[in-house]
């Protein structure tokens, strides 16, 4: 039997390599002096039920100056990947420490973290040896979420866990220094499927969106344990920042899901989130996965009331921004194409358009991050991102000018192997 997602540029690598001074077609920009790196599912020791279930691998590029130091690919050595799997322990707690940290790869007070949102964080250096998970000095009670949000303004780390168990969801706040200092339960009726969350200046919107824990799922052991429910209201629950333990208010939604939001800003009684929304998810079974495009989403604080709008009709994941603007409006946003003829679309939010880069057949960008050319956040940077090339069966690291889309790219740097697709990843400034 085909598994998709074992196969193609799915398909794990076998090989954790090294390898310096990497061949580059153009100019890498000299300004740059950092790691990129991306997480990704690549089952390690056996083969994984789904594709959120491998056993999380980074693949980190060094840029110096101008130069491609190195590329190194390396299995987070989760307690997962060196014992197996765990699950709960003989109390019938969850292992919070047994996980994939599959997903993605953030900085916060000083610490470089791989995250799934089934286990605590585990700590990585840039050189991709784990040092080990992380539970805030054994404050964090529950898992992390993939998507934690840095607050531009405070260095606040703002995240939550979710359970199938009681409590489902819970909100988590760590200071710039990376000390957890908030944490506080998120009332939902179900054990609903949080992926991500949104963060303003001034607000906490959770998105309780009609995925939920099923346990014939559960026990069939095929994939997620999670399916779409007809019957369950979906919901944003907004926080106001300034009372983390206060009251969170409810407003009805569309039934729809989110995996990814965008970005999300303030405006005089309103909130506007801008989210990548899939009329459904998961109706036959975890595999089932359907198609996402741009909508906006403005919580009337007055009426109670929530205008639902699409802004794009181009089908797209994986949606970042300049993070320095994080809970700010932005102008700008961008998102992957994949398919089969890869691009990167960049939305302008306030103009209400988009242009793309488009790669073409064969070629798939994974996500984008937006790496700054100088100190003006929302200023000129670049859009940094692994592209898988069919013919070649290997990948690059691309650059391009975000000012400049359409042309081609500033730097192709390339691997020595393919970067199977992934999720999510950073480039990380040194300094
Ligand atoms: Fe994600």
């Amino acid at each position: 039997m085909t598994v998709p997602h074992l196969t193609g540029n799915y398909a794990p690598v076998t090989e954790e390599l090294t390898a310096y001074e990497l061949p580059v077609t153009g100019t890498i920009p000299a300004e740059l002096t950092g790691w990129y790196l991306r997480n990704g599912p690549n089952p390690h020791a056996a083969a994984s039920k789904h594709w959120f279930l491998g056993d999380g691998m980074v693949h980190g590029v060094r840029l110096e100056g101008g130069r491609a130091v190195s590329y190194r690919n390396r299995w987070v050595r989760t307690t997962t990947f060196t014992e197996g799997a765990r699950g709960r322990d003989s109390r019938g707690n969850r292992d919070l420490v047994a996980g994939v940290a599959n997903t993605h790869v953030i900085r916060h007070a000083g610490r470089t973290l791989a995250l799934v949102e089934s286990s605590y964080p585990y700590e990585l250096t840039c050189d991709l040896d784990t040092v080990g998970p992380h539970d805030f000095d054994g404050k964090l009670t529950t898992a992390v979420t993939a998507h934690p949000k840095t607050c531009p303004i405070t260095g606040e780390l703002h995240f939550f866990g979710y359970d199938v168990f009681e409590p489902y969801l819970t909100y988590h706040r760590a200071d710039a220094a990376g000390n957890l200092d908030v944490s506080r339960t998120v009332e939902v009726p179900a054990a609903t499927m949080h992926h991500d969350f949104n963060l303003t200046a001034q607000h906490v919107v959770f998105m309780d969106l009609p995925v939920c824990f099923d346990l014939e799922s559960a026990q069939a052991g095929t994939g997620m344990p999670f399916r779409w429910n007809d019957d369950y209201q979906a919901r944003l629950g907004v926080l106001r920042r300034d009372d983390p333990y206060g009251e969170i208010r409810w407003f009805p939604i569309d039934p729809c899901y989110v995996f990814h939001a965008l970005n999300a800003h303030d405006e005089p009684g309103r909130i506007v989130l801008h989210v990548m929304r899939y009329p459904s998810m998961w109706r036959a079974d975890s595999h089932d996965f359907k198609q996402a495009t741009l909508w906006r989403w403005t919580i009337d604080l007055v009426t109670g009331t929530v205008r639902e709008e699409q802004l794009d009709d181009r089908v797209a994941e994986f949606p970042r921004i300049d993070d320095r603007l994080a809970g700010l409006d932005t102008r700008f946003g961008h998102a992957s194409v994949s398919g089969s003829s890869g691009a990167l679309i960049l939305y302008d939010l306030h103009k209400g358009v988009s242009s793309a880069h488009e790669f073409g057949p064969g070629r798939i960008p994974a996500e984008a991050s937006f790496v700054a050319a100088d100190e003006n956040p929302g200023g000129d940077g670049y859009l940094m991102t692994y592209l898988y090339n069919a013919d070649s069966d290997r990948s690059d690291l691309v650059i391009l000018d975000a000012g400049e889309l359409a042309a081609p790219p500033m730097a192709t740097i390339h691997l020595p192997s393919r970067v199977p697709y992934g999720f999510h990843g950073n480039w990380l400034a040194d300094g």
